[in-house]
């Protein structure tokens, strides 16, 4: 069995963010979200593992995953010249992936229970596909099954007007190389792309066994803003317990579970869990509420924050409320101590900013 990440995209729905950076790169809870998929893969055994880059973020992704030696797997890079599509970065891995088995995990997407089981289940039963199914509540903006009475799928169409279920595809799948013969069968949907969707549909039509698997835990798909802030709520709450290693001044108070690195430095304020704080962040005189992960090298001073992602290098001084935040990295948003109010803005393209 091998896996497939797939890093590549174009990431237009966290602009700005992603005209510097790589959205899987994006750190929840203070680690990139890559970096949680690599850690299910290496749970499930898995040791041989290609990473679908773009040209724009690929070296970016390679700086961060190197060879997988941290996780204990070899990782081969597979450059995808354009976002054609999932199932198109798939044709791109042919030679990568030979013959064999594949997990495919979406380097945007995280599972709670990883996918150590479902590849245990796949060894056993043997299907062509495993797919997990996961309810939501705005199905229209997935690929959405429909199933049998007996649980069995009918099914699978891809962002649909009419949903004829609230199940989406999750992120995750397992496939046999027989997915390959489906893909060479599928063409490029409305937008352009050589949809997965499609061709599991396809897989199903050739009479092959395509099996489900309806997620109860939650799954996390960070490419959006509120997706993100969603997904570094639910991991600070799963993943965080308390460690304080760096320097914490006695007119400082901590309650809850936060975790501070060492080389971080706290002086007179207070920090309401759960919170993440890197190593090199300086927080002073401010309050850092619930659900807030504080990056590496990050600045904070006279300030109130709460339920934000901080990337690393920012500072932020003497902002009287900070809330629902994602602030990319050696950003500065300081209060202007000028009589004359007024909002001096030098922002980046497709930025929102919410006065
Ligand atoms: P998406 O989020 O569907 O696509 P995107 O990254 O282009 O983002 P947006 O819609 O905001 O422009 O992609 C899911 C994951 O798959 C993500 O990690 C990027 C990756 N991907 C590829 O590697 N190659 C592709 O051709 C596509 C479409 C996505």
């Amino acid at each position: 069995m091998k896996a497939l990440i797939l890093s590549g995209g174009k990431g237009t729905r966290l602009r700005p963010l992603t005209h510097t950076m790589a959205k899987q790169l994006v750190p929840v809870a203070g680690k990139p979200i890559l970096g949680y998929v690599l850690d299910h893969i290496s749970e499930a055994g898995i040791k041989n593992v290609g990473v679908i880059i773009s040209p724009e973020t690929g070296d970016e992704v390679r700086g961060y995953l190197g060879s997988g030696n941290r996780w204990g797997v070899r990782i081969k890079y597979i450059l995808q010249e354009e976002p054609l599509g999932l199932a198109h970065a798939v044709k791109t891995a042919r030679g990568f992936l030979k013959n064999d088995d594949f997990v495919m995990y979406l380097g945007d997407n995280l599972l709670r229970e990883g996918v150590k089981n479902a590849v245990r289940r796949f060894r056993r039963d043997r299907p062509d596909a495993l797919i997990y199914l996961k309810e939501v509540e705005n199905p229209k903006q997935f690929g959405v099954a429909a199933l049998n009475k007996d649980g069995s799928i009918k099914k699978l169409i891809e962002k649909p007007k009419r949903p004829p279920s609230n199940l989406a595809l999750v992120g995750v799948y397992i496939f046999s190389p027989r997915i390959h013969d489906a893909i060479d069968r599928i063409r490029p949907s409305k937008r352009g792309e050589l949809e997965i969707t499609d061709a599991i549909q396809e897989l199903i039509n050739m009479g092959y066994k395509v099996v489900s698997e309806i997620l109860s835990g939650w799954w996390l798909d960070t490419g959006k803003k509120d997706d993100l802030l969603h997904a570094n709520t639910i991991v600070l709450d799963e993943y965080i317990r308390t460690s304080v290693n760096g320097k914490v001044d006695p007119a400082s108070k901590i309650t809850g579970r936060v975790e501070i690195e060492k080389g971080a430095t706290v002086i007179g304020s207070r920090i309401r869990g759960p919170v993440k704080i890197c190593r090199g962040a300086v927080v002073e005189n401010s309050f850092i509420g619930p659900y807030t992960s504080i990056g590496e090298d990050v600045k904070i001073k006279d300030s109130v924050i709460e339920h934000s992602v901080i990337l690393s290098g920012t500072c932020i001084e003497g902002i009287e409320r900070l809330e629902d935040s994602l602030i990319g990295r050696n950003a500065k948003v300081v209060k202007d101590h000028d009589q004359h109010k007024a909002l001096r803005l030098m922002i980046g393209d497709d930025t929102t900013v919410e006065v």
